[in-house]
């Protein structure tokens, strides 16, 4: 007689967040099976197929392609065909316009890699964008190429692939200068080791940058030069800004494990309405003037006002994503000053919100918040 042994399976545990190119990792493979057209050197994709990993559609197969970027087409492209000549790309705009989803998204796409990622802050080292050493192995073995650190642009240098700078103008401009023989020499000297690092042919950079944060340090004239500037814009209209927030926060909803919550549709739409609203300063109908408070009010401030909301009603609440679920995060969305802020808000609920009949349940729980 045999037992029967039980191998105990561990499940492995699950990430909180894939990068891009594990998240959606069939759809780029996919995409590079069907794709004939032309790709630039060391690239994944080709310009047309990362355009539409980005922003969408159907392959010849019957392959969907989802979404990632909602807004105009034009843009995309020129942000991708910038990438494949030999100027670097700087996404710029307001808080919360995707800058940082669309490098990650390009880079993956071009590199099947967006970790190469130098996050900018005022803190950054020269070593954070060239190379750094490895202390103990430079005590005991003196510079060599075995106690140096790469930077994540080194690497991308190395490999031919696409590397990221997160807030660009937030770096200090002595630091920000190393980038300028990086990108215009397309070579990393290392002068310790008497070498330097070529770049491989598909190298290149995407740097963000906020525009509300220009001036604190200014891009160097020597650098703008270097990069093709694409102004990503707030959403258009209304409805993509709803499709924008509806999509993300399904996904969000999805990756959290949160229990699915019907009907959240109409809720979503008055948070965009209201974020819409107080960020141009008139009515939907244009009738009414309003003041704008001091926070941006952006797309990504929205869609955590609705995922917030709809852990509040999975858990405390009905399962329904209701008025009360939202009053909170929008109040805190709006409300950056609290003195200004609030007569921003309490004119608007007044003025407004009061006066819309089928938003009563809205007026109510805003009120309640409000104090
Ligand atoms: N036009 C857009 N298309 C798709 N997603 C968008 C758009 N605008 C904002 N988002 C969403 O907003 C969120 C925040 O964007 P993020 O890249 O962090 O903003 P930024 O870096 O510009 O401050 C992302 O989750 C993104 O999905
Ligand atoms: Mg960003």
């Amino acid at each position: 007689m045999t037992d029967s042994v039980t191998v105990p399976t561990t499940e492995p545990a699950k990430l909180m967040r894939p990068h891009a190119e594990q998240e959606y990792a069939l759809e780029l493979e996919a995409l590079a099976a069907q794709d004939t057209r032309p790709r630039p050197p060391s690239w994944n994709l080709s310009p047309w197929a990362v355009v539409t990993y980005l922003l969408g559609g159907t392959l010849d197969d019957g392959t969907v392609i989802s979404p990632k970027y909602v807004g105009p087409r034009r843009l995309m492209e020129v942000a991708v065909a910038t990438l494949a000549t030999d100027r670097a790309l700087l996404l710029l705009g307001v808080p919360g316009t995707a800058k940082t989803w669309v490098s990650e998204h390009l880079s993956a796409a071009i590199s099947g890699a967006s970790t190469l990622l130098v996050q900018g802050t005022s803190g950054t080292p020269e070593e954070a964008i060239r190379y750094g050493w490895n202390y103990a192995r430079l005590l005991s073995e003196g510079p060599t190429a075995g106690a140096l650190v790469p930077s994540p642009v080194m690497t991308a240098m190395e490999t031919g692939k696409i590397a990221r700078v997160e807030e660009l103008t937030r770096i200090p401009a002595d630091v920000q200068d190393a980038l300028i023989t990086i990108l215009s020499e397309k070579t990393l000297p290392v002068p310790e080791l008497g070498i330097e690092v070529q770049a491989a042919k598909g190298f290149n950079l995407i740097a963000t940058a906020n525009d509300r944060d220009r001036g604190v340090n200014d891009l160097s004239s020597a650098l703008r030069r270097r990069f093709n500037t694409v102004v990503l814009p707030l959403p258009a209209s209304e409805e993509d800004e709803v499709a924008i927030v509806a999509r993300r926060v399904e996904q969000l909803g999805a990756a959290l494990e949160l229990p699915t919550t019907p009907a959240a549709a109409e809720e979503i739409r008055r948070v965009v309405t209201v974020f819409r609203e107080l960020r141009s300063g008139t009515t939907t109908d244009g009738r009414t003037k309003l003041k704008s408070p001091s926070g941006t009010l952006s797309t990504a401030e929205a869609i955590s006002v609705v995922t917030n909301g709809l852990a509040l009603s999975a858990h405390f609440g009905d399962g329904v994503l209701r008025a009360s679920d939202v009053a909170a995060g929008i109040l805190g969305s709006v409300i950056k000053d609290p003195v200004a802020d609030k007569v921003v808000w309490n004119e608007y609920l007044e003025a407004v919100v009061r006066e819309r009949g089928e938003w009563s349940d809205f007026y109510r729980a805003c009120r309640e918040v409000t104090g």
